[in-house]
């Protein structure tokens, strides 16, 4: 069952490919988000199930682009960049959003603080540092 399924993934996959067709990149299914430019002395990787995601915000609730230092809306079909591209230390933005721990602690953080509001049942799944900073 399982074989046959990822079978006919393969075969879709290879035919589009060869078709020239391409597919929405809808990116990583999970990831563990990391710094790499500001690297803690103490790494604090983040979890985030990013299709888990999709399903409830839009790509443009956390994506978006940028032009002479003012944020563009994100479109559909634009090319995705890695948050640290633009949010690093020394990027001259405000202290609130300069690196990648202060854009996503931003954007993060203030959806989950709205949700959290909107459905008490999860206040206590949003405790503290938690979902995202798991203890190991
Ligand atoms: C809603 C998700 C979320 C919550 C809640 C959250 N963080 Fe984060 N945090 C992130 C993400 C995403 C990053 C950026 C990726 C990274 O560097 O780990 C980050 C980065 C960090 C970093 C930088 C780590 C590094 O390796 O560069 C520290 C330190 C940190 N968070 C501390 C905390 C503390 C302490 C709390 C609780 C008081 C907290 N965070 C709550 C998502 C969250
Ligand atoms: C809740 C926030 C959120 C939503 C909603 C979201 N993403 Fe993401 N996405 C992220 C984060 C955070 C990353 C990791 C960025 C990084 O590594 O700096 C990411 C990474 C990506 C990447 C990989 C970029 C790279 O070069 O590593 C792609 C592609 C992507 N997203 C596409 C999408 C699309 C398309 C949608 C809508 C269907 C979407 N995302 C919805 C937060 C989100
Ligand atoms: C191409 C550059 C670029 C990329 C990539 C980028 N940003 Fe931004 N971002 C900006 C600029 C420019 C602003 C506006 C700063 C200002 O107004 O001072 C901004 C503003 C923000 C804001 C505040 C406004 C708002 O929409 O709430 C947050 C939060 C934020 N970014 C988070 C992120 C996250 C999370 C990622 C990765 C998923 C990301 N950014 C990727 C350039 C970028
Ligand atoms: C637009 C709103 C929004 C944004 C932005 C957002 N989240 Fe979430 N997140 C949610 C909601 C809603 C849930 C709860 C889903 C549920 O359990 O019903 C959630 C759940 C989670 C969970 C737990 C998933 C599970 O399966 O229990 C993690 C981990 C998480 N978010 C990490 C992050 C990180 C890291 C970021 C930033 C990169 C982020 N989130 C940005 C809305 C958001």
């Amino acid at each position: 069952m399982m074989r046959t399924m990822l079978i006919c993934i393969f075969a879709v996959t290879f035919l589009c490919a060869a078709a020239g067709i391409s597919l929405a990149d809808n990116g990583p299914t999970e990831m563990t988000l990391q710094a790499e430019k500001d690297k803690a002395k103490t790494p604090k990787p983040a979890v985030f199930p990013h299709q888990k995601h999709q399903g409830f915000a839009k790509c443009a609730d956390c994506h978006h682009d940028a032009k002479d230092g003012k944020q563009v809306a994100y479109t559909e079909g634009m090319k995705i960049q890695k948050c640290e591209t633009c949010h690093f230390s020394g990027s001259g933005m405000d202290k609130k959003l300069e690196t990648f721990k202060d854009a996503a602690h931003t954007n993060c953080k203030e959806c989950h603080k709205t949700t959290a509001a909107a459905k008490p049942e999860l206040a206590e799944k949003f405790k503290g540092c938690m979902p995202c900073h798991p203890k190991k």
